[in-house]
């Protein structure tokens, strides 16, 4: 039987969300409806109401989330009723060649559930990020959810779903941070405050954050951050140089998606050092490098996709090293909200007053 439960939805493009009675399929087969606990509040879910995502309208917001699974549908043996999971964009297919060279990250043949989750009337809603996890329940394909240790919060599990993963895989997959080097993140949102966290996981000796604001600056060293650079008013270049000995930092994360960063990210490593670009940048942007510098200074530019993560090998040891004091994952919850306050939540999150605000059901 298809249930109705509260979702929130963003009706169309700059409409404030609300509030709506949504109907929830049964599960069919590879699918899964999870009883969602907690849902954090990214920047992804104001850009889908923005419509700076997509003009698919209405949808169905929330995709940081954690929760049980409720019932699954026919096939499903990976998760049960009463685990607790914690959800992913899609569910790869583990076939094909990204799949098979051990990148799913960069899986060909992706998926959600195919079912929609709809309105009272019908209407068919889009789910942000194929989640939509702003509602008491939701539906996803089974693949989509990670069991993790019951016995963490679910709003610090929710955040693994998104940036806090990004983050931190930047530093630890794609990075691929060791004991001992030097590491500079550009960028102390969200994403970089978790990279901060993961090169402070890895071992890292020296690591420096660089941020235009001061308040993100006294945040990151909580995370780990061991030196601090405000580039509005000090050069982050010669500023890193001058605190990694004249050389450049071993891997220089970018957490803002901008090309001046990125120039900045660049020129910050050391030579055979390697850049992380886990900024989203818009299309419109475009990089100019010298390229006898690109030639000249060696080593790797790489990006990172959602952490370049493996969710089933990442999320329970994160979720572990978080419950062994390792790994402070409750510092990115600045507040918990309930469902109706999203709007505002996003103005918090717009002004930069909060690391993450998580819903909690
Ligand atoms: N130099 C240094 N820091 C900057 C600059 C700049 N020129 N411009 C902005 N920042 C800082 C902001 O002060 C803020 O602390 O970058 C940080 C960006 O953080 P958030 O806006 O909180 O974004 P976050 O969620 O961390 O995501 C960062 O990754 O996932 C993507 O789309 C996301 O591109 C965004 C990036
Ligand atoms: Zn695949
Ligand atoms: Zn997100």
């Amino acid at each position: 039987m298809a249930q109705e439960v509260r979702g929130v939805i963003a009706p169309g493009k700059n409409e404030p969300v609300r509030v709506e009675t949504i109907v929830v399929p049964d599960p069919g087969p590879g699918e899964a409806v999870v009883k969602i606990q907690a849902c954090g509040v990214c920047h992804t879910d104001l850009h889908y109401k923005q419509g700076g995502i997509n003009d698919d309208f209405p949808f169905l917001l929330g995709h940081e989330a954690a929760g049980i699974v409720e019932s699954v549908g026919a096939g499903v043996t990976d998760v049960a009723p009463g685990d607790f999971v914690i959800l992913n964009w899609r569910a790869v297919c583990g076939q094909c060649r990204a799949c098979l060279r051990g990148r799913p990250w960069y899986c060909f043949d992706t998926h959600n559930a195919k079912q929609k989750m709809t309105l009272k009337d019908g209407t068919e809603l889009s789910p942000a990020l194929g989640i939509g996890a702003f509602a008491e329940k939701t539906l996803v394909a089974a693949g989509q959810c990670t069991k993790v240790d019951p016995s963490v919060s679910p709003a610090v599990a929710g955040l693994l779903g998104c940036g806090v993963m990004a983050g931190i895989g930047a530093a630890i997959n794609t990075g691929n941070v060791g004991r001992g080097d030097t590491v500079a993140v550009i960028g102390c949102g969200g994403v970089g405050d978790a990279a901060i966290a993961g090169s402070r996981l890895a071992g890292a000796a020296k690591i420096i954050a660089v941020d235009i604001d001061d308040r993100k600056l006294t945040t990151a060293e909580k995370l780990g951050a061991t030196h601090t650079v405000n580039s509005r008013s000090t050069d982050p270049v010669e500023a890193i140089r001058e605190l990694t000995g004249g050389f450049g930092a071993d891997v220089v994360i970018e957490a803002v998606g901008r090309p001046e960063t990125y120039q900045q990210a660049f020129y910050a490593r050391d030579l055979a050092g390697t850049v992380v670009l886990v900024g989203v940048p818009t299309p419109d942007m475009k990089l100019e490098l010298p390229l006898i510098d690109v030639f000249g200074r060696g080593g790797a530019l790489k990006s990172s996709w959602y952490g370049d993560c493996l969710p089933s090998r990442d999320f329970p040891m994160l979720i572990d090293l978080h419950l062994q004091g390792r790994l402070d994952l409750g510092a990115f919850v600045s507040e918990t909200i309930a469902l109706d306050d999203i709007e505002a939540a996003f103005e918090r999150m717009h002004h930069g007053d909060v690391l993450r605000s998580v819903v909690e059901f």
